[in-house]
């Protein structure tokens, strides 16, 4: 029978451009996503054009790329999906992404993050499926003081609410591998950039404002820094866990998945400043609870047992979100 990769979240930011990765590299991808509206939903609608396309125009049989347009928490279609399709791996990337929403919203996080998990994990049980790959965060590490951050570094004290249900989602993999040899990889991403990228991260807001001329509302001194890492090297390093988890017996890892590159809020400005050939026109104020000072990627781990090397500079990343951003607003 076909094998199958379950990817939840495939239509959004890193699922989207995943999704296309996969096809492209010959695997059967089931893709489900209920295209929440955390943002706009015509984004996500737009994001799986591409793999659409793809699916259609490299003549795959319709069985060879499934769509689904639902919920991870509807537990009656996850049992249809995984009693229909020979799944063999699950790619976990659906959730309710971002610290400051989270603030407004633990609920729904909570749900969605924690239960949606743990959903996913019980029919990986039920249905004796064996490998699991988590999309964690570095959120998970807090304020770390410990730099740069290494999957050996205490994660014991989340600072968000999002950050705390990534947590608990690493910690219920944990239970799934102990209880029931589940072989599981957890990825932290680090704050990732790129064409796609979603309305409420900062190299998307920045570039909208900027080009609008609208004031950028900056909290803190600009001094704060994020390990921000390309989209492209982000599905690399997820693809490569993916391979490296089908020889692997009884397994639970984590794994950072940054650029240890950290780039200042202050240089963020200054290169869409100069990517648009516009000026920002800034807004200072204090510090926002649930923001970390730093963000800073050990990826030494990934780099020998993934052999995962980050390959796209800071700048290349903005210019080509910039394009993205350019050509979807101009529709
Ligand atoms: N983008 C980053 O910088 C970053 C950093 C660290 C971790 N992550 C994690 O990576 C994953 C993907 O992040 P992203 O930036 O692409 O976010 P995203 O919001 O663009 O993608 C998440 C997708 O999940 C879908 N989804 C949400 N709830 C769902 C549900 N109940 N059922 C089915 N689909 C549902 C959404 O509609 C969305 O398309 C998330 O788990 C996020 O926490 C992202």
């Amino acid at each position: 029978m076909r094998k199958y990769i379950l990817l939840t979240g495939g239509a959004g930011f890193i699922g989207s451009h995943l999704c296309e990765t996969l096809l492209r590299n010959g695997h059967r991808v089931i893709n489900i996503d209920n295209f929440n509206n955390q943002y706009n939903p015509d984004i996500k609608r737009s994001n799986i054009k591409n793999s659409l396309d793809l699916a259609v125009s490299v003549q795959y049989s319709s069985s060879w790329y499934q769509f689904i347009e639902g919920s991870i928490m509807d537990e009656v279609l996850l049992d249809r999906l995984f009693s229909s399709f020979n799944i063999d791996l699950v790619i976990h990337l659906a959730a309710y992404a971002g610290v400051r929403y989270s603030l407004e919203n633990p609920e729904i996080y909570m749900d969605v993050n924690i239960k949606g998990t743990l959903n996913l994990l019980e029919k990986c049980r039920k249905y004796r499926i064996s490998k699991f790959i988590f999309a964690s965060s570095s959120s998970v590490y807090g304020n770390n003081k410990h730099i740069p951050f290494s999957e050996k570094d205490s994660t014991d004290y989340p600072v968000s609410p999002y950050a705390m249900t990534k947590k608990a989602g690493e910690l219920l993999c944990h239970t799934f591998h102990k209880l029931y040899k589940l072989n599981v990889a957890c990825l932290r991403f680090f704050t990732v950039i790129g064409p796609r990228q979603r309305p409420d991260l900062a190299i998307h807001k920045f570039t909208k404002l900027i080009l609008e001329g609208s004031d950028i509302q900056i909290y803190g001194d600009g001094s704060s820094e994020r390990d921000y890492t390309y989209v492209d090297d982000i599905v690399d390093g997820i693809i490569r866990a993916a391979s490296w988890i089908n020889e692997q017996y009884n397994c639970y890892e984590i794994f950072n998945l940054g650029n240890s590159h950290p780039v200042s809020l202050n240089k963020v400005i200054d290169t869409i400043e100069s990517i648009t050939g516009k000026k920002a026109q800034l807004e200072l104020l204090p510090m926002q609870p649930g923001d970390v000072e730093r963000t800073y990627a050990d990826i030494s781990k990934a780099e020998t047992v993934l052999g995962y090397i980050p390959k796209t500079s800071f700048e290349r990343g903005v210019q080509e979100f910039v394009k993205w951003f350019t050509s979807y607003n101009k529709k």
